[in-house]
């Protein structure tokens, strides 16, 4: 005879532990992808062709160090700083875009060689995980790179 008050019981210990497995599946391949996504972006095929980055630079490696922005997160703040020259209309950062993890910008600063540095600041309140941010010279193109936002 079937005791129906353990079949019950098993039963609901069975839909537990299903949707628990569930949710780890689902959180553990939420890590993964967040993962996957930040190393293609820096080291996929795309870095090195049509994009820059610290470990693919292409052929741009000797200008590695005046293109790659210098990130930095105070409280709600995203400081994007570019170490490079502002010589007029002639080489200059164009541009800083700011995206967030899920590749929709964000916030962006366009700079006027005659007057401005190559330094933004960005509102990130409400943004979590990561950034993606960008850094485009008129001759030397976009640089890419990503900080990852720490939880309070
Ligand atoms: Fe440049």
């Amino acid at each position: 005879m079937i005791n129906m008050k353990k079949l019950k019981n098993n039963k609901y210990i069975f839909i537990k532990g299903f949707f628990s497995l569930i949710l780890l599946k689902y959180l553990y391949l939420d890590l993964s992808y967040a993962e996957e996504d930040t190393n293609y972006i820096l080291n996929g095929p795309l870095a090195g062709s049509f994009y820059y980055t610290k470990n693919k630079p292409g052929n741009k490696e000797n200008v590695i160090q005046s293109h790659l922005p210098l990130l930095e997160i105070n409280e709600n703040t995203l400081s994007v700083s570019t170490p490079h020259e502002m010589k007029g209309y002639e080489h200059y950062i164009i541009k800083h875009i700011v995206l967030d993890s899920r590749f929709n910008i964000i916030s962006e600063k366009v700079f006027d060689p005659s007057k401005e540095i190559p330094i933004s600041r960005h509102d990130i309140i409400g943004y979590e995980d990561k950034l993606y941010v960008l850094s485009i010279c008129n001759n030397h193109d976009t640089w890419v790179d990503i900080i990852k936002i720490k939880k309070p």
